[in-house]
């Protein structure tokens, strides 16, 4: 085990949102939903296992030179959501130990289910926030942060707790959606679900995407001193792969 999934945040605000379990314990979480993740994380889920893109294949190209001796790494998802990267890269690369962090207890229930059926003993799923990442005691090899930066309200300052838990030498990989529109659409579809619901949540109080050009995205990215960055953008993303000196 690595030591970021023995040890538990320092830091006691951290500590009282983290509640970690294994992906063999799962036991339905009878939570008031807090957010729209929370509510609508069928909707959530659906579209990221169906309709966004799936960049498993260059983050794991992106990671594996750290994977090539025999010590075990870790790996953290910053949002991860229902756990579509943790659970992939969990399969492929065993060595690997990861853990996936979020604020919603719906989303970390289904990353925790699916982990569990597919058999997974090398992932887990804690509740915690991405902004408070620094204050992880072990700082960890790989920080993975999809789709994160454009539902945060500072995102530079997570990227600055992202920076900071990792070990000299660890790597980001970021991949944010370039266009609005198709960034737009699990928002509107667990909006109007949200609508439909008989108390819906003001719509003041709705989360808002802010989708950043490729100015603020380069902007954004730089804020942290990376050893090297590699910035690319595909059909719908920018992504970026950051490295930390050692
Ligand atoms: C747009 S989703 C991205 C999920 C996943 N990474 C993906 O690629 O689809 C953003 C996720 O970040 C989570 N989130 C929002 N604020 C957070 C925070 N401060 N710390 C951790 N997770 C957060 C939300 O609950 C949601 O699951």
């Amino acid at each position: 085990m690595p030591e970021i999934m023995q040890l538990h945040p320092r830091n006691k605000d951290l500590a009282s949102c983290s509640k970690e379990s294994s992906s063999s314990e799962a036991p339905e979480p009878h939570l008031e939903p807090s957010s729209l993740f929370d509510r609508c994380w069928r909707q959530y889920s659906l579209c990221r296992e169906h309709l966004f893109t799936d960049h498993t294949t260059q983050i794991a190209s992106a990671i594996q030179p750290l994977l090539s001796g025999t010590d075990q790494r870790s790996l953290v998802e910053a949002g991860c959501g229902p756990g579509f990267y943790s659970r992939r890269l969990a399969a492929r690369f065993p060595q690997l130990q990861i853990t996936g962090i979020d604020l919603s207890e719906q989303l970390l229930f289904r990353a925790r289910e699916r982990a569990r059926l597919s058999g997974l003993r090398n992932c887990r799923f804690v509740r915690a926030d991405a902004l408070a990442l620094g204050d992880f005691p072990c700082q960890v090899d790989v920080v993975v942060a999809s789709r994160l930066f454009l539902i945060l309200s500072t995102p530079a300052l997570a990227l600055n707790a992202i920076f900071t838990s990792l070990r000299p030498g660890g790597l980001c990989f970021i991949a944010e959606p370039t266009s609005a529109w198709s960034a737009g659409i699990p928002l509107l579809l667990m909006k109007l679900s949200e609508r439909l619901d008989r108390c819906p949540t003001p719509l003041e109080h709705l989360p808002k995407s802010h989708v950043l050009s490729t100015n603020d995205f380069e902007t954004l990215v730089e804020t942290q001193p990376w050893r090297s960055i590699r910035i690319w953008k595909d059909r719908q993303y920018h992504c970026a792969v950051c490295k930390k000196a050692s």
